[in-house]
């Protein structure tokens, strides 16, 4: 096992993974959106094929329209791989560059425009966190194989804990595959930090026996002073096949059976990220990954209308990219935009290219060797699925 990086358990966990929050300097904060262009087509022109800009769909049009490559966060790292870029300047968040600084070669450097985009579900799950449960998990369980499944939504800590734990990692579209991989090698999966896509993998595989796992119970009963009296609450993990640790995605836990019963009765073909609900899953018309929602609208017909189960951002740009389908968001103004994703401000954006035309190589995203190692194992098992 490796030597776990992250904040102490008893210490606060991180709202960000990294410490070395490098601010705009106020020289960048009021570029209006023309400066802004000229300066950042500058910077590409001066530091030509040494970088590639990548763009999650989640980002906003301002970002997007520099990219290079657009699409989910794998399909960015791999496209990052496949490039000789000396620089990755990764628009998206912690997560998605360090997964990128792990597939990429050695001689590629990682770059995260804002190192305050640190999605608030990877942090529900910090690798020393889940050490410190694993003891009870295997313990309540009757001393069960449990195999511990990431989905790619993590940090490398945690990918690296699954990997020596013989466990793996997983995206959205392949976490059903993923299961089935771990069923064939131990008894029950600890899914990771996702509940709701651990629970609609689970409904997708047809098992009933699924239990989540609050991490927090203990602290709480501390937090209250009340630890002695106050034992945490602990599920039966007897007969569990499936044990969901208890994060979410704020961003798509807000979408509701009614959303998509609404837009149904206007109409609308619901398409969903399996983030949401499982209630939202099972209503839905249509569910997959953030690449599957770009293909359907892509193979929409004209005159459809769809309503989009994921970050406002992406329905936005899949209504500007397709304006011959008609394209809304699944709940309106009520849909949120991702608060990690929004840290990438397109001022930082041109700033980290002037920077690197400048020879200076600011945020840096390198994940330490022995975590790298780790993490690309449960990466080469989940390739093998
Ligand atoms: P993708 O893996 O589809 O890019 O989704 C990332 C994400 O953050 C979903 O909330
Ligand atoms: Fe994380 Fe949710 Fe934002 Fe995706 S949308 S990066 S899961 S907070």
């Amino acid at each position: 096992m490796v030597e776990l990086q992250s904040v102490g358990f008893e210490s606060e966990l991180s709202l960000f993974k990294y410490d070395t929050l490098e601010q705009l300097p106020e020289s960048h904060r009021d570029l209006d959106e023309a400066a802004r262009s000229r300066r950042i087509a500058a910077a590409r022109e001066e530091l030509g094929d040494r970088v590639i800009v990548l763009g999650h769909n989640y980002q906003r049009r301002e970002i997007v329209e520099h990219a290079d490559f657009i699409g989910d966060s794998y399909e960015l790292s791999k496209r990052a791989a496949e490039s000789d870029a000396e620089y990755v300047v990764f628009a998206g968040v912690t997560f998605m560059a360090e997964s990128a600084d792990i597939i990429t070669d050695d001689d590629q450097t990682v770059i995260l425009p804002s190192m305050e985009a640190s999605c608030p579900m990877a942090g529900m799950a910090e690798a020393v966190q889940v050490d410190s449960a694993w003891e009870t998990l295997v313990e309540e369980s009757g001393g069960k194989d449990i195999i511990p499944v990431t989905y790619m939504n993590s940090y490398a800590d945690l990918k690296a804990f699954c990997a020596s734990h013989g466990g793996l990692i997983c995206t959205s579209s392949n976490a059903a595959d993923a299961f089935e991989w771990a069923f064939e090698r131990g008894d029950a999966v600890l899914f990771l930090p996702d509940k709701h896509l651990g629970r609609n993998t689970a409904d997708e595989l047809g098992i009933d026996e699924v239990v989540e796992w609050d991490p927090w119970a203990g602290d709480v009963a501390e937090s209250m002073g009340a630890a002695d009296e106050v034992e945490p609450d602990i599920p039966d993990l007897g007969d569990a096949e499936v044990i969901l640790w208890d994060g979410y995605c704020q961003v798509h836990e807000r979408f509701r059976v009614d959303h998509v019963e609404e837009a149904q009765a206007d109409g609308a073909k619901v398409v969903a990220h399996p983030e949401c609900r499982p209630s939202v899953v099972a209503a839905a018309d249509e569910v997959g990954s953030t690449s599957h929602i770009c293909d359907v609208i892509e193979n929409a017909d004209p005159g459809e209308t769809w309503a989009i189960g994921t970050e406002v951002h992406l329905a936005r740009h899949l209504a500007r990219w397709h304006p011959e389908v008609d394209v809304r968001p699944l709940c309106g103004d009520a849909c949120m935009d991702c608060n990690a994703m929004r840290q990438v401000d397109p001022n930082y954006l041109t700033w980290v290219l002037e920077e690197l035309a400048a020879g200076r190589e600011p945020n840096v995203v390198e994940v330490a060797p022995e975590e790298k190692e780790l993490a690309a194992v449960a990466l080469d098992r989940m390739l093998e699925l």
